[in-house]
Formats: structure tokens, C-alpha cells, sequence
């Protein structure tokens, strides 16, 4: 099938290379020329493990080629994706305003039958509203087309698999026909397909993205119970996890959610229930105790050291919002080292792969290191942000040997406790008593 992927983001570029690596020709399409650039010569623009390689095998096998006009990629296609973001606008809703703009694209550029893929995160209704557009952008020859709801779920980090083996595929649409040709489309995935209206899939994308939001948000909660009585939250939560109605996935407490999908679909869908005049209290809350649990971390961090921070040096290991991506958006260590910096801590920072994008917020105010080691080199604590392997086993007589004084603080709860106390070190955590 001759297909468009517009935007080559996380989700976009996935995507399109994935379809092609399935045999289909696939045009991705972005209004970032550097972008298009970079791609077409094989060179990934995002941190995906697996991506380079497919990229370039399909590029080279020319089933995968790219382009910055959208004219072009949709007049070569039978079925458009648009995968552009959809950030949080100022008032909390989705901004839709790149979806629209794709939308009128289409409209205009339209020669033939297309199916029109929503595959961006997008409230309930957006499928009625970009079959709007496209009608209203159409010249006098009118062409048919088809908007189907397929909404995403692959996580950053591990998107190539995710893709490759969803839990499930959701399309949502009003006709027979072109959910038939989708769900052909992702045949090969060997995957649990549910048919539904375009609006139920819309719905079913947030509503999944704010329970898993909750479900973390409930953990936290839980934990900072534990702190003050004295529980165990790890113990907690896999007491609670093998009840198979709970399950054990997403109950790791720690300095809550980030990135670019849970936070801001979270304030989306809230808007959403506004909008029709209802109100999410649950999700609502979970928003706030995410909010709140990076500020009791560094709160913690500032209590130990009887709130003087100026002038103490901090490594901090982790600044991407997860493992195995360089994606800084709404990460917990964005709003922790600005909490540092107000108090005139040093900062600094390693990252194996988000260096770079933790540059472009930070710029000189903080140190950059490319060796976790060197990261800690007199430094009053380690503080860790963001879980990554290699953090898992590391040299702990060397990092006790480096610090000034052998204290971590830990917001992902990557040791024993009692591993800790027998190598010496002060060790905070989230949700487990203190090693002092
Ligand atoms: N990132 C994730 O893990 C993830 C997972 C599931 C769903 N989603 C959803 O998928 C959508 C895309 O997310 P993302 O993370 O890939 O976004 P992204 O910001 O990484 O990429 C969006 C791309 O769209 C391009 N773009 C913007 N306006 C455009 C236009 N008018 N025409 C053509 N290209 C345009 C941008 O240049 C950018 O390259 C969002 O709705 C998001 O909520 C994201």
C-alpha cells in the first residue's frame, strides 16, 4: 500500500519506518526541513534502540523515503497518517492547531480516495472535525475519503517493539470498508485488533493514558504513607501486584510520571470532561499528587541538609523523563535541578543519551559530564533521577571513594536497603525507611 506518515516525531518516524520494514512504500513528511534532511541520509533524529538500523535498511531498500511537502506525500498516497503532536495548550486543551493545519493540507491536495489515519493523541470528536476541514478545503472536484481513529501506544524507549507487538490495535471507524483495509495493513503484527466508532477509540487512547497516569499517581501516594508510618512500599506494592486484578506493571513508586504523553494527555482529558460538563475528579487528582511528588523529593534532599543547599555540589544521574530515551519533555528532573539552582546549589548532571537535550534547558547553568563517575567528583550526595541500566550495578566503593560524603538520594528505588547500610552509605529513597 502506497502510504504518508505526516510528522516524523517519536510516533510518526516509528511508525513509517516500521510500515515500510512490512513491505509497504511509505512517504514520512515533516515541515522541519532540517529533519527531513538528517533523515533522508539515514541519520536518526530521535534516540530509539533498533531505529537506526531499520531506517537505514529501508532507505536503502527504497521503501522509505522522505520529504518536507505535504502536497507530495499526500497526492503519492492512498492512506495518510498524521502523527504531528499535540501539545497542551495554555488553556490545558490539546493544541490541535497542527492536526487542523494537516487537515486543510489534505483538503487542498486531495486527487483520489485517500483513508485518513488520525494517529495522534486527539479529544473525542477530533475525527468529525478533520473530515470538517477537508471537506470545507476541497476545491470543486470533490474526492471521497475516510477518517479512521488509530490512535498509539508505544512508549519511548522501546517504541520500535512496541510497535511491532502491541497489546492491541485500536481502529475506530464509522465505515466498514476502510477499517477493513486497516486492519489488513497491520495483518503482519499478529496483533488483537478491536474495531470501534472513531470516537470510542479517541477515548479509549486517554482513558488508558490517564488510568496508568493514576495508577503510578496511587502508588506515590501510597508510598508517602509508607514514609510516615513506616511501611515498605516495594513490599506494598508486590503484596498488591500479584492480585491479578491489579497486576504488578506500573506500581514502582518514585518522583512520579514525565514525557511528553501521560502529563499532558492527563490535563487534556480533564478539559475534555469540562468541556461537557463533567468533572474527572480522579484523573484530576492524579495530575496533582504527580505534581507534588517531585517537590517532596527535593524536599527531602533539603531537609537532610537542614535547608543549605547554597553552594553544596549535587551529581545528579538521569535527567531524561525515563530509560532509554532522550526525551526531556515534563521530565521530574527538569523541575528538580530548577529547585536546586533556586537555592544555589552546583549541579551536575550525566545522562547517557540526554545530554544534549538537557543542554537546550539548562544551557551553562549546570555541569555536563559524559561518565557517571565523573559526574560525582566531591559532591556532597548522588541523587538519582531517572532508572537507567547502567545505574543498576555500578562501582560502589568507587562512587563512596568520589562523593565528599557517601549519601544518595534515590527517587527511583534502584537498591537494597539493606545492600546499602552494609556498604556505608546514607541512603534516601521513595517510600522506604531511611538508611541513616
Ligand atoms: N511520544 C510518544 O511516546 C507517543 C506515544 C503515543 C502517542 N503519541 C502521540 O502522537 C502524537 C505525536 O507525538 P510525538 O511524540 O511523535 O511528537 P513529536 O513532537 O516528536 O513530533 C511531531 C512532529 O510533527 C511535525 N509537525 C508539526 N506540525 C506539522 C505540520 N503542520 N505538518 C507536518 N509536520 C508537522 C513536527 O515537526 C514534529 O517532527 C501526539 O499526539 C502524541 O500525543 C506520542
Amino acid at each position: 500500500m502506497k502510504i504518508s506518515v505526516i510528522g516524523t516525531g517519536y510516533v510518526g518516524l516509528v511508525t513509517g519506518t516500521c510500515l515500510s520494514n512490512l513491505g509497504n512504500d511509505v512517504i514520512c513528511v515533516d515541515i522541519d526541513k532540517e529533519k527531513i534532511e538528517k533523515l533522508k541520509k539515514g541519520i536518526p533524529t530521535i534516540y530509539e534502540p533498533g531505529l537506526k538500523e531499520l531506517l537505514v535498511k529501508n532507505i536503502n531498500n527504497n521503501r522509505l523515503t522522505f520529504s518536507d511537502s505535504l502536497q507530495y506525500g499526500i497526492e503519492k498516497s492512498d492512506i495518510i497518517f498524521i502523527a504531528v503532536g499535540t501539545p497542551e495548550s495554555e488553556s490545558g486543551e490539546a493544541d490541535m492547531k497542527a492536526v487542523w493545519d494537516v487537515a486543510k493540507n489534505i483538503g487542498k491536495y486531495i486527487n483520489g480516495y485517500k483513508i485518513i489515519i488520525n494517529k495522534s493523541t486527539v479529544p473525542v470528536g477530533s475525527g468529525d472535525e478533520v473530515r470538517k476541514i477537508i471537506n470545507k478545503n476541497m476545491n470543486a472536484k470533490k474526492h471521497k475519503f475516510d477518517v479512521v481513529s488509530n490512535p498509539e501506544f508505544l512508549r519511548e524507549g522501546s517504541a520500535i517493539s512496541d510497535f511491532l507487538s502491541p497489546d492491541r490495535i485500536v481502529i475506530g471507524s464509522d465505515n466498514h470498508n476502510p477499517a477493513k483495509i486497516i486492519t489488513r495493513l497491520y495483518e503482519p503484527l499478529n496483533a488483537p485488533i478491536i474495531t470501534t466508532d472513531i470516537k470510542s477509540a479517541e477515548l479509549i487512547k486517554y482513558a488508558s493514558n490517564a488510568f496508568l497516569a493514576t495508577k503510578i499517581s496511587f502508588v506515590n501516594e501510597i508510598a508517602n504513607l509508607c514514609e510516615v508510618a513506616g511501611a515498605n512500599v516495594e513490599d506494598v506494592a508486590t503484596g498488591m501486584g500479584l492480585d491479578k486484578r491489579i497486576g504488578e506493571k506500573f506500581l514502582n513508586a518514585g518522583i512520579g510520571y514525565g514525557g511528553s504523553c501521560f502529563p499532558k494527555d492527563t490535563i487534556a482529558l480533564v478539559s475534555t470532561g469540562k468541556k461537557f460538563g463533567y468533572n474527572l475528579k480522579i484523573v484530576q487528582s492524579a495530575i496533582e499528587v504527580n505534581k507534588i511528588q517531585r517537590k517532596l523529593f527535593f524536599e527531602k534532599i533539603s531537609k537532610f541538609f537542614k535547608s543549605r543547599l547554597e553552594n553544596k555540589k549535587f551529581g545528579i544521574w538521569g535527567t531524561s523523563f525515563k530509560p532509554n530515551t532522550d526525551d526531556m519533555r515534563e521530565s521530574p528532573s527538569v523541575d528538580i535541578i530548577k529547585l536546586f539552582l533556586k537555592e544555589n546549589a552546583q549541579i551536575n548532571i550525566y545522562d547517557p543519551v540526554a545530554i544534549a537535550e538537557t543542554k537546550k534547558i539548562f544551557k551553562n547553568k549546570i555541569n555536563y559530564f559524559s561518565n557517571a563517575y565523573d559526574a560525582i567528583v566531591d559532591c556532597d550526595a548522588l541523587v538519582i533521577i531517572t532508572e537507567w541500566d547502567e545505574f543498576k550495578q555500578v562501582n560502589f566503593s568507587k562512587v563512596k571513594n568520589l562523593l565528599s560524603a557517601p549519601i544518595i538520594f534515590d527517587g527511583r528505588n534502584m537498591y537494597d536497603l539493606n545492600y546499602m547500610k552494609e556498604l556505608g552509605f546514607k541512603y534516601i529513597s521513595v517510600g522506604r525507611n531511611q538508611v541513616l
